[in-house]
């Protein structure tokens, strides 16, 4: 994507220095542009986990670079088999919703397998990551390109007038390499001159919606309003949203998606007014493992200052602010599945299915 003409991906190998990986610090955005270099796995872990990076498919290729970096940064003696397990450990607990996470780091071992020196075991690692990297960029493209037809087609239906869309939490390029999932068809919408205007829930507590999806929107053009996260049930009475389109986290094999929490709500707004919802995902946030219910997920609870502090800006600074009593009791989960049943939908790399086990392996026949 392009920010002020000049191309960037969220994350990127340091052109003169292979042993730097830089990432854009999103906890900066929108008020900040800044890149942030990581060297080890420690820096790595703690920029998964603090959401320097954030997003389902970048935390994964993220991890595959953390395992890079703990491999450049050991010598012989450490580039043993137990040593890597407790970095794969280590990375794969950083956050523990999204399947991403645990998929990359688990293409790392496997590859890192046939790997015997240390030179080669850096060689591999380095290399597989680019791969996850490459891939996943591929994915959204089509994603963006499969997801195109369903907004054609409703423009089509409204006979050109404009296709409104309503997401949640940031879904765009910054929670993946490039394009995006939910974000990749609206884009490719708008490159087509299809007119689109997209509702953007704010997503408190930390704000993807209002800080990155605004951001991301405004730098392409894309006509957006920014509505709080209560909203959206009533922009649907009004027939006000054509389409909703979310991201995902998990993805589990009979169609129950995990995403950033608040997800589950506007699905069922999107249900009792019969408004189509799609839920835009790449391979790698299918869980192919979890064969069984919602419950299985792991929701990750994240810190309670999140819900009791709101960032801002104010006279050039990035400003935090309480919103309630202190010691006040809060509950921060930072996701929510919706039922397959609540879902129109998926929209995935392979092309668009039912969020359901048969359809989901019809385009994906290699995990029958
Ligand atoms: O907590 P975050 O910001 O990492 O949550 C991100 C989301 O929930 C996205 O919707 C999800 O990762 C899918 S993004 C491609």
């Amino acid at each position: 994507m392009k920010i002020n003409n000049k191309h960037y991906q969220t994350i990127w190998v340091k052109k003169e220095n292979p042993k730097i990986i830089q990432a854009i610090d999103q906890r900066l955005l929108p008020f900040e542009f800044k890149i942030v270099d990581l060297k080890t796995v420690d820096d790595v872990y703690f920029a998964i986990q603090n959401m320097v990076v954030r997003g389902a498919p970048l935390i994964g290729v993220t991890a595959a670079f953390g395992i890079y970096l703990a491999l450049l940064n050991s010598d012989n003696s450490k580039s043993n088999d137990k040593y890597i397990l407790e970095v794969a450990k280590m990375l794969g607990s950083a956050r523990p919703t999204a399947v991403n996470l645990n998929y990359a780091v688990a293409r790392q071992m496997n590859a890192l397998k046939k790997a015997h020196s240390w030179n080669e075991k850096v060689r591999v690692a380095l290399e597989t990551a680019k791969r996850i990297l490459r891939e996943e960029k591929e994915y959204c493209r089509q994603i963006g390109l499969h997801g195109l037809t369903l907004i054609e087609k409703i423009c089509e239906k409204k006979s050109h007038q404009t296709v409104n869309i309503l997401t949640h939490c940031n879904a765009g390029w910054l929670a993946c390499i490039d394009y995006g999932t939910a974000m990749a068809p609206i884009y490719f919408a708008f490159d087509k001159g299809i007119k689109v205007h997209v509702w953007v829930d704010e997503t408190r507590p930390r704000n993807q919606g209002a800080r990155l999806t605004t951001w991301e929107l405004g730098h392409h053009g894309v006509p957006f309003t920014l509505i709080t996260d209560n909203t959206g049930g009533h922009l649907m009475q009004q027939g006000l949203v054509d389409l909703v389109i979310v991201g995902s986290d998990r993805t589990s094999i009979k169609g129950n998606v995990a995403n950033k929490i608040g997800t589950y709500l506007k699905a069922l707004s999107a249900k009792d007014n019969k408004i189509p919802f799609y839920v835009a995902l790449p391979a790698s946030s299918i869980d192919w493992e979890l064969q069984n219910n919602c419950d299985q997920i792991q929701i990750e609870q994240r810190d309670a200052e999140e819900v009791m502090f709101v960032e801002g800006f104010r006279e050039n600074k990035i400003e935090k602010v309480r919103i309630c009593p202190e010691n006040t009791n809060i509950a921060n989960f930072g996701f929510d599945v919706t039922p397959a049943r609540l879902i129109t939908g998926l929209i995935t790399d392979r092309g668009i299915c039912k969020a359901e086990r048969e359809d989901i392996l019809k385009l994906f026949p290699e995990y029958n």
